[in-house]
């Protein structure tokens, strides 16, 4: 997200579209893998009463409690977990938490991280430079800035911040460190470039240092499987991102994972055997109103997507024959499944 001054509270962003997404439903079982403020976990659980519950993960303990203080009137509907989502297969499991019905997240950070002293988030205040979403990682922006070489930082600035001027930054970071406060660092990008527009031109070196600190796109890259593993059938996998570079992995794979052969093209026989696992619900990227964009500006790069759990040809097979096995489906079932057989597996983790 920009960095500009806003509210202490975080507004969801695209709460109605992501609701809609998700396809809520009462009684349905949802996971928000950036829980954050709990607006959108807030929603969903409204949404899918009565009998509705949700598992909230966020890797800053900070949202954790905010979540908690938030959502604590939902009493045992819901479960909030203190963890970074790159686990998130081993928490579901932990907490006998799947197959669901849908997954959501809402990437990058919110607003009472990019507003919370002490963080390094935000060069509108001078606080030391941290970035880390969970204070127990080992490594904080300061580390990256005070140790790494001027290319090292000129790759993670050019990479991470698609910033055109990240050897001129990194050069000037080089020069003038040790760094170790959200004003020197700016200070310093504000002398090695000029400023284009109302753009600060520390923006893209911050977004950059954070998501190395945090990892943010192999992180991303890692949880999209496994969220598919984890969504029953006609389950609704939903992200909101907020730069290209995750929305791109974002795009990516949704558009891979419902892709039947993805053999190189001009290859003579398919060699791949990618069966599609989703199915687009919007091939279009959904973004927000001119109204919420007006009322919340930091919404203006959101973009979601949305697709939907499709169980492919051999996991009918295995799970027909788990249902025969257990006498709960004919055999039947094997080629072509009933409006019943598809109920059970909408209840039946699909590996
Ligand atoms: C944009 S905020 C979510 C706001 C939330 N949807 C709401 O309505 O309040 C993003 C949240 O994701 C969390 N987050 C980012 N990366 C994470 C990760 N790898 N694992 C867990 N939480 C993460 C951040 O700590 C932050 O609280």
């Amino acid at each position: 997200m920009g960095q500009e001054i806003s509210s202490p509270v975080h507004t969801p962003v695209l709460l109605n579209e992501a609701i809609e997404a998700l396809d809520v439903q009462a009684g349905g079982r949802y996971i928000d893998c950036t829980v954050g403020g709990g607006g959108h976990a807030a929603a969903i659980l409204e949404n899918s009463s009565p009998g509705g519950q949700l598992l909230g993960i966020d890797a800053d303990p900070e949202a954790v409690k905010t979540a908690r203080v938030r959502l604590e009137a939902f009493g045992k509907s819901v479960l909030i977990e203190n963890n970074n989502f790159i686990n998130l297969e081993a928490i579901c499991i932990k907490n006998d938490f799947m197959p669901v019905h849908g997954i959501l997240f809402d990437l990058g950070l919110s607003s009472l991280q990019l507003n919370s002293g002490g963080r390094g988030f935000s060069f509108q205040h001078d606080t030391p430079l941290d970035m880390r979403f969970n204070p127990e990682q080992r490594v904080s922006a300061a580390d990256i800035v005070n140790t790494s070489s001027e290319a090292e930082l000129a790759y993670i600035i050019r990479t991470y911040g698609e910033e055109s001027c990240g050897y001129r930054i990194a050069r000037c970071i080089v020069r003038e460190r040790p760094l170790k406060t959200t004003a020197e660092l700016a200070g310093v990008i504000e002398q090695a470039v000029p400023r284009r527009g109302r753009i600060h031109p520390a923006t893209k070196t911050f977004q950059a240092l954070r998501i190395a600190v945090n990892h943010e796109l192999e992180n991303l890259e890692a949880v999209l499987k496994q969220a598919v593993r984890l969504l029953g059938f006609e389950g609704r996998l939903v992200v909101i991102s907020y730069h290209s570079l995750e929305d791109r992995i974002v795009k990516r794979f949704m558009q891979q994972e419902s892709k039947g052969c993805i053999c190189p093209p001009g290859t003579p026989i398919c060699i791949c055997k990618h069966t599609p696992c989703l199915k687009l619900i919007s091939r279009k990227v959904i973004t927000p109103s001119p109204e919420e964009v007006n009322n919340n500006p930091r919404s203006r790069s959101a973009r979601l997507r949305v697709a939907e759990r499709i169980i492919t040809q051999d996991e009918w097979c295995e799970t027909a024959d788990r249902l025969c096995f257990l006498g709960k489906a004919d055999a039947g079932g094997r080629k072509k499944p009933s409006i019943m057989m598809k109920e059970r597996l909408k209840t039946i983790a699909v590996n």
